[in-house]
């Protein structure tokens, strides 16, 4: 058993290492470390939340139930992380949060029933509120990140659900939260006030599920990254309710940098985080334009072509280019390239993909260069000065309807400008229209090319015969 002292220090480091860890994450350099960090201060954690007097509060437990659930919870997170492609990591991330209301819902119910817990007055109250927010925001957390996982994988339609009066719905919901707390701490009788908690477990679960299925395809980044954000403020929760200091702190910091991610996401999206929640964003004017106009199709030959005469060239990832796992030819591409003396940047949108920072990885990891990566705004003026830009697998980032269509489900939002330049090569399979359901005007522009194929065969191709 480690002394209380010990249990203090310990926690106070693995907070200064999570802390660590997201100052690493915010840059692809030093994101790996950020990771190692995450993971110790992770281990110190558990191993010092095992060994505090922990097991003498609560004399149910025991070490081999504790070591049980570490291996098997230790497994099923083994096995999914090494299992998971790189185009399934959102929906995964989307089904840890739920778990993370579950457990906040868990602990909630258990807080309630736990009668060896004997606080009085207002200590009894602060108690009861801690247990009834915990539920609440677990139970949003939980069915929101389920509805999530369902949309990042299709297996629900991106469409937003648009139930008429909804708005009148959440309020409803939210009025029927606040009345069954108040019901839940005046209630006289235990029945009474779980009747109430489980009640408003329902609410919550209903709101959960509403909110993220009113919430169209192209907005999702924003609710992927809301949903982190909530999942924090469950973990917080959790630790008021466990009196568990380090479960507070981390919960916080998973809070609030969520809340500020989903901050920068509403401003690349030139969205307002109230109208993005309130659901339905860019549904309720008429229909979008369609596209008309003849697309000019390009072969690899005429591609290289192109390449060679390029001086300027801008190369704009997507999601296709994680489907395709077509990064590491992408990578090869470059330095090809660039040995032949042209200029060659990366253009980043910051929604391109399916999770935040998804491109970023994915250069990352085949050892793209960090310095010709550029983000959307450093790099959207320029595209006057670019000669060829090879659109790898993006659709709805380039789409330039979202600048000049106010019906576009994607209207508003900022995309990288590549028309702009002298020729546009679009690599991706059919005609098929992105997450968001819109067609590109992009594709049938006068100065794009399309070359059609799954982006890594393609590119391959191109490689082989600039290599010639
Ligand atoms: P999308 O608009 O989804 O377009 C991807 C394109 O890749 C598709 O049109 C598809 O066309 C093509 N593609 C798929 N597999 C391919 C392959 N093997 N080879 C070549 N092309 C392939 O992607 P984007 O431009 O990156 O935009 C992201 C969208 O996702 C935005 O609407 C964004 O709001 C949304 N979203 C983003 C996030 C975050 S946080 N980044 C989270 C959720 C949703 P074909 O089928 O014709 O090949």
């Amino acid at each position: 058993m480690m002394s209380q002292g010990l249990v203090t220090m310990s926690y106070i480091g693995a907070s200064i290492l999570f802390i660590l860890s997201l100052s690493g994450l915010s840059n692809q350099e030093t994101a790996r470390r950020g990771n190692y960090y995450g993971m110790a201060g992770m281990a110190i954690a558990i191993f010092a939340t095992i060994f505090s007097s922990i097991m003498n509060d609560y004399s149910t437990l025991s070490y081999e139930f504790l070591i049980g659930a570490l291996v098997i919870g230790g497994f099923i997170g083994t096995r999914a992380a090494l299992k998971v492609e790189m185009t399934q990591m959102p929906e995964l991330v989307a089904a840890m949060h739920s778990l993370v209301g579950l457990a906040a819902m868990l602990v909630g119910y258990i807080s309630f029933m736990d009668e060896s817990a004997s606080f009085t007055d207002a200590e009894k109250t602060i108690h009861e509120v801690e247990i009834y927010l915990g539920i609440l925001i677990g139970a949003v957390t939980f069915s929101g990140s389920l509805i999530a996982f369902g949309k990042l994988c299709e297996k629900i339609s991106g469409k937003p659900l648009l139930l008429p009066a909804r708005h009148y719905l959440n309020l409803i919901l939210l009025i029927a939260a606040f009345y069954l707390g108040y019901l839940f701490l005046n209630g006289e009788t235990a029945d009474e006030r779980l009747l109430a908690l489980g009640l408003m477990t329902v609410v919550a679960l209903l709101f959960g599920i509403h909110m993220v299925m009113a919430i169209g395809g192209a907005d999702m980044p924003v609710v992927v990254s809301m949903l982190n954000s909530y999942s924090g403020w469950a973990a917080a929760a959790t630790g008021f309710m466990l009196s568990n200091d380090l479960l507070i702190i981390t919960g916080a910091l998973v809070g609030s940098s969520g809340a500020i991610l989903s901050y920068i996401m509403c401003r690349a999206m030139n969205r307002h985080f109230l109208s993005v929640i309130a659901g339905g964003f860019g549904s309720a004017g008429g229909e979008a334009a369609a596209i008309e106009g003849d697309v000019q199709p390009i072969d690899v030959i005429e591609t290289v072509q192109l390449l060679r005469e390029a001086k300027n060239i801008m190369i704009i990832p997507g999601y296709g280019m994680a489907v395709a796992q077509a990064q590491h030819t992408v990578n090869e591409m470059t330095r090809f390239l660039i040995s032949k003396g042209k200029k060659v940047r990366f253009g980043i949108h910051p929604v391109a993909g399916r999770m935040p920072g998804h491109m970023n990885v994915l250069l990352a990891e085949a050892k793209v260069p960090y310095d010709i990566v550029f983000e959307m705004d450093e790099i959207n003026d320029d595209f006057e000065n670019v000669d060829v830009s090879i659109v790898i697998g993006a659709n709805d980032i380039v789409n330039p309807s979202a600048l000049d269509d106010p019906n576009s489900p994607i209207a508003g939002m900022p995309v990288l400008e590549c028309w702009k330049g002298q020729t546009t090569i679009v690599m991706k399979r059919s005609m098929a229209s992105g997450y968001a359901g819109v067609g590109n005007p992009l594709f049938v522009l006068e100065n794009t090319r399309m070359l059609f194929g799954d982006a890594n065969v393609t590119l391959q191709a191109v490689l082989k015969e600039l290599q010639n």
